[in-house]
């Protein structure tokens, strides 16, 4: 990070001091999640309080997660949901998914989250063909050379007016390279190409700075 990193981390600090205050529910994931050695890869407070405010503003009862990890943005997602709303979220590791299992029993927040362990498009197909309601909003945030294809599916899977969102679109700017070999960069740059010229979508993208660096989503609505 520059020096002026330091001062993102620095302003995300004053904004979760004055606007979320202590957390001690991610407190708990986290330091969980570290001791098991999980990648740092969670969204930041502010992110995460974010993925919150988007479920209430769209007043969602279903959410779809692509890629749980240890927890923390289902977290986030399931405390903005109604009693009766529900996660369904998606993760290819089996020792990932009993840990998030495990964060989000002890955070009171398990009936509202469901786990499905093994290849999200795997998952995927199962969903689309089990034909259950569509989702309300659908958060993509796992391998990224496979967001188009998480891509088509969220778009079966969306109810119009609906939310999907993509993180880790920008990781430092990396996205610029169009002629990049790194498949992480091609999966999104495919994506976020995609978001353009889909005529079912009407997309932007937010570039954030903060405790996690520079990075940024895309957020599109399903158009009714
Ligand atoms: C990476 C993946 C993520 O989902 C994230 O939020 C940050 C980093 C990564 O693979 O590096
Ligand atoms: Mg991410």
């Amino acid at each position: 990070m520059t020096t002026e990193g330091q001062d993102w981390v620095s302003v995300d600090a004053y904004f979760v001091d004055a606007l979320v205050g202590t957390d001690p529910l991610r407190a708990r994931i986290r330091k969980a999640n570290t001791a098991a050695g999980l990648p740092p890869h969670d969204v930041s407070p502010l992110q995460g309080r974010f993925l919150s405010l988007l479920v209430k503003a769209i007043g969602a009862r279903r959410i779809l997660e692509i890629g749980t990890l240890g927890g923390v943005s289902a977290s986030w997602m399931a405390e903005a949901l109604p009693p009766e709303g529900r996660v369904i979220s998606l993760e290819a590791s089996p020792d990932y998914a009993a840990l998030a299992r495990r964060n989000l029993d002890q955070a009171g927040l398990g009936d509202r989250v469901e786990i499905c362990v093994g290849p999200a498009l795997d998952t995927l197909a199962r969903l689309a063909r089990e034909g259950g309601p569509a989702f309300d909003l659908v958060f993509i945030d796992a391998d990224k050379p496979n967001n188009p294809a998480y891509l088509d599916w969220a778009l079966k899977l969306t109810r119009p007016g609906g939310l999907i969102i993509g993180d880790n679109v920008v990781r430092s700017g990396a996205v610029l390279d169009a002629n990049s070999d790194d498949d992480r960069v091609r999966g999104v740059r495919t994506f976020t190409e995609t978001l353009g010229r889909e005529p079912r979508l009407f997309s932007t993208a937010l570039q954030t700075v903060g405790e996690k660096g520079w990075d940024g989503m895309t957020l599109s609505v399903v158009e009714p």
